[in-house]
């Protein structure tokens, strides 16, 4: 109904990565990403994220395993389309695995899959996730050729990679965020699950949780950073709030 808030939930999947970045700076146990798993579920996070890079650099092997074993939320394994990380997430069975592309080189992740160019190489990485009832979901940039391929391919859902809005400024910024808007609308009329993620912050993502089809972000970074000055529950309760409050669920008062 035009006017109305849209009232479908939208989930925040922590990302816990770069507890591990700080713990492994001096190649010890503290701080442990599992803890902060733990805290996340407490301060309301709906789904814990963890990227195993193939040259380990955050999560290691063992804190995906512990993670299976201790934390009750849905695990969100983000991993490349490789041999060696479909056998972990085939052994850990998490509730989804987000398939991204990665190169050893890059800070982060720095664009989305080329689901188009690279079509042959995932289909066998998708079917053999669904066959073992892990819902695939593939990180892509919010392009119409990408959403159509992702849709073709038998994804069930689809994480738009948000780190080209949060790093443009004016104009670029809006022009980013139609694309978002235009690219969830046509995920989600494909029956495509999405998701929206990278680079959010507080002051990003009031507008993407505006965007009724978008379902789950996931949000790592700016919230371990954040914790240093406030604490990982208050940075993620705060988050909560402004997802909520561009949901049109909460207003400005309860933000404190
Ligand atoms: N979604 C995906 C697919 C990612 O690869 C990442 C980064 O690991 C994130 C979300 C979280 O991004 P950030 O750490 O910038 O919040």
């Amino acid at each position: 109904m035009p006017g109305k808030p849209d009232r479908r939930p939208l989930r925040l999947g922590v990302n816990i990565d770069h507890v591990a970045t700080i713990r492994n700076a001096r190649g010890g146990h503290h701080p442990d990403p599992v803890r902060a798993a733990h805290l996340a579920a407490r301060a309301g996070a709906d789904g814990i994220t963890a990227h195993l890079r193939e040259d380990r650099r955050h999560i290691s092997d063992h804190d995906i395993a512990r993670l299976s074993r201790e934390i009750d939320l849905p695990l969100n394994l983000e991993m490349a389309a490789t041999e060696e990380m479909l056998a972990v997430a085939l052994r850990h069975q998490p509730h989804a695995a987000c398939i991204v592309p990665e190169k050893r080189e890059e800070l982060t992740t720095e664009g989305g899959l080329d689901v188009v160019g690279g079509r042959d190489h995932l289909a066998r990485y998708v079917a053999a996730l669904k066959q073992a009832g892990i819902l695939v979901t593939l990180f892509i940039d919010p392009d119409e050729g990408q959403i159509r391929a992702s849709h073709a391919l038998g994804a069930d859902q689809v994480e738009l990679h948000t780190g080209a809005y949060c790093e443009a400024q004016g104009e670029a910024r809006a022009r980013e965020l139609g694309r978002l808007v235009a690219g969830a609308a046509q995920a989600h009329a494909l029956g495509l699950e999405v998701h929206a993620g990278h680079g959010l912050a507080y002051d990003t993502v009031v507008d993407i949780a505006r965007i009724p089809e978008i379902v789950e972000l996931n949000i790592g970074h700016f919230l371990v950073g954040e914790a240093i000055f406030c604490g990982l529950e208050a940075a993620i309760a705060r988050m909560r709030a402004l997802m909520d409050e561009g949901r049109g669920l909460a207003t400005r008062a309860h933000l404190g």
